[in-house]
C-alpha cells in the first residue's frame, strides 16, 4: 500500500493543551486500592502511594487526573474521605456493589497529583449529591482560610488551598448504570444550580458538563441529550465530556453487546472522528442558535481499550493489552490531535490495572502495557501546533463496516524546538504502508529519529516473564529514507527543522 501525505506548516489545526496527557483514577477495583495506593508496602510513601508507581506516572508523563469517578462518584460523598482515617466511615458502593473504606479521600489525592506536577480534574456527585454538597467541596479545596470547609482542610493538614480548577460535574448522568440517571432536562437544571453555586465560591473555575455517555448505536441519547444539556445550559458550561471504549473481544461488552472483531480496528478511528464531529457540529448550531460569544469545547475524559485476562504468578487476574491494543489506542489519539481546535481535555482511562497503562502487583513489580507507549508520544505532543493533514490513505476492508482508511497519523510542529513529530498507526494486519510524506512552508526537513512499536504477533503482550515483549525500539534508517510502516505497527517519527520557508525568501 502506499500513500502520499502533505502537511503545511501554515495550516495550522489547534495547539496541544497541556490538559491532554490526562488519565483517570476511578475507585474501581484495583485502580486506587492495590493500583496507585497499597498502605504499608515498602515500596510506598508515608501516605500510602507507591512511589513505583509515581515514577511511571512521571516518566510516562501525565500532566491530569481525574478523580475520583466515573460511576463512583454518583454514590460518593466527599465528607467521608477525610479526616483522621480511622474515623472515616466504610460505605457500601453502589456503583461497583462492593465496599468502600475511603481511605483514599480529596486530601490525599490533592496532596498526590501536587506531588506528582499534574493537575487535579475532580467530579463531583449529581446522583446522588446535592448542588450544596458540590459548593462545599470547592469551599474545601479552593478557599483559603476562615470559612468552616477550608479550615476544615487546613485542620486536615492542607494549609494551602488545592485550586482546583477544572470540574466534572456528575458523571454519564444519561447511562442507565448510572447511580441517579437524569432525563436531558432534569440534568440540565441541576447542573445550572451545581453550577452557580459552585461558581458563586470561585468564579474561576471551569465547568465539563455531561455529554451522552457513548455514540454506540445502542446507546440512543446520543447526540440528543447534548443537544438538550447545551441547549438549556450552554453559558454555563466550559467543557461537554465525552467517553468513549473500544474492544475487539465480543466477551468484554461494558454494557452494550459488541461484535467488533481486530479486522474492525481501522473503522474504530474512523467512528471516534464522526463522534467528534457530530458533538462539535452541535456546539457549533447551539451557539448559533443562542447567538452566543461563549465556547464550548470538549472533554474526552474517557478513552480506553477494552483490554483481556491474563493470571499473574500470585493468582492475581489482571487486564493485559496487546501490540494491536497499543496500535489501534495510538491511532485513535491521532484523532484527537486532530481535533485539538476542540478537543481541550484528555483522559486515558484509566491510569492502573482496571483498563490500566500500568499493571500494579502487591508484591512491588509492575507491567508497563502497550498501550502506554503511544500514550507517551501523545503526551509529548504538548505544546506543540497540530497540522492539518492533505491526501488520501488507501483503504482495507474491515470485518464489519465495509472499507475504512487503513492508517491513522497526527503532524505537530514545535516551533521553538524547530521540530516535527508524525504519530502514525497502520492498521492492516498484512501490507506495510509507503509513505511519501511533503511539508509546505519548510525548506529543509530531515528525519532524526523513528520509534517504533512492533512485534511480529500482534497479539503479543507483556508480561511477568517478558515485561518488555512489547516495546518501542528505533528504527535504523536507509539511505534512501523511505518510510515505510510495517503491517499492524505504531511509529513515532521526529524531523528537525533546519530552515522555514520565510527565513529563506
Ligand atoms: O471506566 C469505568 C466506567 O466506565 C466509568 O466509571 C464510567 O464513567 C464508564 O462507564
Amino acid at each position: 500500500m502506499k500513500a502520499k501525505i502533505r502537511y503545511d506548516r501554515y495550516f495550522e489545526i489547534g495547539r496541544v493543551n497541556r490538559r491532554m496527557g490526562g488519565s483517570f483514577v476511578e475507585h474501581l477495583n484495583r485502580c486506587v486500592y492495590g493500583g496507585i495506593y497499597e498502605e504499608n508496602h515498602p515500596l510506598s510513601d508515608s501516605e500510602g502511594f507507591r512511589e513505583d508507581v509515581k515514577e511511571l506516572v512521571k516518566n510516562f508523563k501525565v500532566t491530569l487526573l481525574r478523580y475520583p469517578g466515573g460511576n463512583f462518584v454518583s454514590s460518593y460523598h466527599w465528607k467521608d474521605g477525610i479526616g483522621p482515617r480511622k474515623n472515616r466511615p466504610v460505605r457500601y458502593d453502589l456503583a461497583w456493589g462492593c465496599r468502600e473504606t475511603n481511605q483514599v479521600g480529596t486530601d490525599e489525592f490533592a496532596r498526590y497529583v501536587r506531588e506528582l506536577d499534574a493537575e487535579l480534574m475532580m467530579s463531583v456527585n449529581l446522583g446522588t449529591g446535592t448542588p450544596k454538597e458540590a459548593a462545599e467541596l470547592v469551599e474545601y479545596c479552593n478557599i483559603e482560610k476562615n470559612t468552616y470547609y477550608s479550615d476544615l482542610r487546613r485542620k486536615n493538614g492542607s494549609e494551602f488551598p488545592y485550586n482546583v480548577k477544572l470540574w466534572c460535574v456528575g458523571n454519564e448522568m444519561d447511562g442507565s448504570w448510572q447511580t441517579g440517571q437524569m432525563d436531558p432536562f432534569a440534568y440540565a437544571r441541576a447542573y445550572r444550580e451545581t453550577a452557580k453555586m459552585m461558581r458563586r465560591v470561585d468564579p474561576k473555575i471551569e465547568l465539563a458538563a455531561c455529554g451522552s455517555c457513548s455514540n454506540e448505536p445502542l446507546h440512543e441519547s446520543f447526540g440528543k441529550w447534548d443537544r438538550v444539556v447545551l441547549e438549556e445550559a450552554y453559558e454555563w458550561i466550559d467543557y461537554l465530556s465525552l467517553h468513549r471504549y473500544y474492544g475487539f473481544d465480543v466477551v468484554q461488552d461494558l454494557v452494550y453487546p459488541r461484535k467488533e472483531t481486530m479486522d474492525d480496528g481501522a473503522w474504530m478511528v474512523h467512528d471516534l472522528d464522526s463522534m467528534i464531529v457530530t458533538i462539535g457540529s452541535l456546539l457549533q448550531y447551539v451557539k448559533g442558535l443562542l447567538r452566543s460569544d461563549h465556547e464550548v469545547y470538549i472533554s474526552f475524559d474517557e478513552l480506553g481499550i477494552l483490554p483481556k485476562k491474563a493470571r499473574h504468578s500470585s493468582g492475581i487476574v489482571y487486564d493485559s493489552f496487546t501490540e494491536y491494543d497499543a496500535v489501534l489506542f495510538g491511532g485513535l489519539l491521532c484523532v484527537l490531535l486532530n481535533h485539538a481546535d476542540l478537543v481541550k481535555v484528555c483522559c486515558q482511562a484509566l491510569l492502573t490495572n482496571e483498563n490500566g497503562m500500568f499493571t500494579v502487583f502487591p508484591k512491588g513489580h509492575t507491567i508497563v502495557q502497550p498501550i502506554a507507549f503511544p500514550f507517551k508520544n501523545f503526551a509529548d505532543c504538548i505544546g506543540g501546533t497540530v497540522l492539518a493533514q492533505v491526501g488520501e490513505w488507501p483503504q482495507i476492508e474491515t470485518d464489519h463496516y465495509g472499507l475504512a482508511s487503513c492508517a491513522s497519523a497526527a503532524c505537530i510542529y514545535f516551533e521553538e524546538r524547530k521540530e516535527i513529530r508524525i504519530l502514525a498507526a497502520n492498521f492492516s494486519a498484512e501490507d506495510s504502508l509507503e509513505l511519501e510524506i511533503s511539508f509546505g512552508g519548510f525548506t529543509k526537513v530531515s528525519l532524526m529519529e523513528w520509534q517504533e512499536l512492533f512485534t511480529e504477533n500482534p497479539l503479543e503482550g507483556n508480561s511477568e516473564k517478558c515485561p518488555q515483549k512489547v516495546s518501542p525500539v528505533l528504527r535504523k534508517m536507509g539511505k534512501e529514507k523511505k518510510i515505510v510502516l510495517r503491517p499492524h505497527s505504531w511509529n513515532a517519527l521526529t524531523y528537525s527543522v533546519s530552515e522555514l520557508w520565510e527565513e529563506r525568501t
